[in-house]
């Protein structure tokens, strides 16, 4: 939908032209700038893309001022109270809430795809035990694209949908499988009749030698923090999996390029670079200290966990996992969890310091996390795993999205030139 124009003029010539604005439902409209180039024989300019928009999507919706969240119109908060993590993958890849019927016909079907082929699971062993197991998921989500020829047809709506089923329903058994390879325990296969988060935890915490039982809270917090975890628009690693499909690439393939580019400690493996933070810093006494350092333009520690590129706000997943901490750890017995206790003490003193305030740098997702993983048994390593594992599902209703656009073409920023002029060849005899 397009309303009136931007207009821009030309200072070289004084010539000017009219832009389309492109309008959404809510939110930022943008200027549609393809003209730019052929007209005014300009590009824009904008590094790190901090106000350019990629694509339209009808998926998910971020407020960054007012910090709200909300995937196809539910608010975040809303989903994390009322809903469950396989409903939100509904919702994220159909539009729609789904029916009764609809929901259990979805959870059969991811249901029956979360085992792993045999052949698949020998690609662990190549991996050494100390092998972090986020190069363990890029590596066995890469390789899946060795498999299932059967369903390539990017533009086929059914190989998509089958696709988004196999990827959402085996990431689980993917993580886990990792996790017990660097334990040096036998891999534990999924369970039918447990549900998505339960199975996880099963799957990483059961060992032959005697039956398990999933802890109801810890399920229903992991769940929880599933959903908070599960989209973000047009975050790093979603648009590295929507440059990544729009070549044309195997949907498996684009996956793992996301899971590569979560990794980054500026993104997913965040929460992972926090509790290491949070260890470092060991008490509250030193927590002034840490503050000046993450302040000091030359000391390269940054307060992790803190800041967002978008929320300039409380980041309203923060909130909602903030509240699960208190939950979870009194629920363990955990109450006076010194981590836990240093990170509030942490967010307060930061958020009275004029160098956060003025930046409007809140406490992000990444946060308070790892202090309900860890309370779960997870250790520190797994943390971005869990990420990805919840995040598999923007991922692939952001690529189905993209695939389904008739207008879809291949990704290709340009850039300005600050490199040599034309120069000719010199003989190494003469340089
Ligand atoms: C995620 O994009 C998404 O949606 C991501 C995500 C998702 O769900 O997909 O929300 C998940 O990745 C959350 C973010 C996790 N990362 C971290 O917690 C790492 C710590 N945060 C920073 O690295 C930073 O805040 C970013 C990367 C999150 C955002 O970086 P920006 O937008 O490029 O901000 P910036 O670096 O330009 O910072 C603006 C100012 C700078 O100071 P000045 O140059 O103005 O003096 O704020 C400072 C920065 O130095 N700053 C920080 C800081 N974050 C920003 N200073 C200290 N500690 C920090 N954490």
């Amino acid at each position: 939908m397009t309303s009136e124009a931007f207009k821009i003029s030309n200072p070289q010539d004084d010539s000017s032209t009219e832009l389309p604005l492109v309008d959404g439902t809510l939110g930022t409209p943008g200027v549609d700038v393809r003209g730019l180039n052929t007209k005014q024989g300009v590009f824009t300019y904008d590094p790190a893309f901090t106000a350019t928009c990629s694509c339209k999507s009808d998926i998910t919706f971020i407020d960054g001022e007012n910090g709200i969240l909300m995937y196809r119109g539910y608010p975040v908060d809303q989903l994390a109270e009322h809903s469950s993590y396989l409903e939100v993958c509904y919702l994220l890849l159909n539009g729609e809430l789904p029916n009764a019927t609809e929901m259990e016909d979805f959870r059969h079907a991811i249901t029956h795809h979360t085992m792993l082929n045999e052949s698949l699971v020998k690609f662990y062993d190549g991996f050494h035990y100390d092998a972090h197991p986020m190069a363990i998921l890029t590596g066995i989500v890469g390789s899946l694209s060795a498999f299932y020829h059967d369903t390539t047809d990017i533009r086929n709506p059914e190989h998509r949908e089958i696709f988004a089923h196999r990827m959402i329903a085996k990431m689980p058994t993917i993580a886990a499988a990792a996790y017990k390879h660097s334990i040096g325990q036998p891999k534990i296969g999924p369970k039918n009749h447990l549900d998505y988060a339960a199975n996880f935890l099963r799957m990483c915490f059961a060992v032959p030698a005697e039956e398990y039982e999933v802890d109801p809270v810890a399920a229903k917090a992991l769940d929880v923090l599933f959903i908070l975890h599960a989209d973000h628009e047009q975050n790093a690693s979603t648009s590295t999996v929507r440059m990544a499909g729009s070549t044309g690439a195997n949907p498996y393939a684009a996956i793992s390029s996301g899971i590569a580019a979560l990794w980054g400690p500026a993104h997913g493996g965040a929460n992972e670079a926090v509790l290491n933070m949070l260890n470092q810093i060991g008490d509250v006494s030193q927590v002034p200290k840490y503050l000046e350092k993450a302040k000091d333009k030359n000391d390269p520690f940054r307060l992790m966990g803190f800041g967002h590129r978008v929320y300039k706000n409380f980041d309203p997943r923060a909130k909602i996992i903030r509240g699960y901490c208190h939950e979870v750890l009194e629920h363990y017995g955990m109450q006076n969890n010194k981590l836990f206790e240093l990170a509030l003490e942490l967010e307060r003193i930061a958020l009275e310091d004029d160098y956060f305030v003025e930046r409007k740098l809140y406490p992000n997702v990444d946060f308070y996390s790892g202090i309900i993983y860890q309370a779960l048994g997870i250790p520190v390593n797994m943390f971005t795993p869990m990420f990805a594992i919840a995040r598999t599902v923007g991922w692939a209703a952001h690529w189905s999205e993209m695939m389904a656009d008739p207008g879809m073409r291949i990704a290709r920023p340009r850039q300005v030139y600050t490199g040599y002029k034309l120069r000719d060849y010199v003989d190494i005899n003469n340089r």
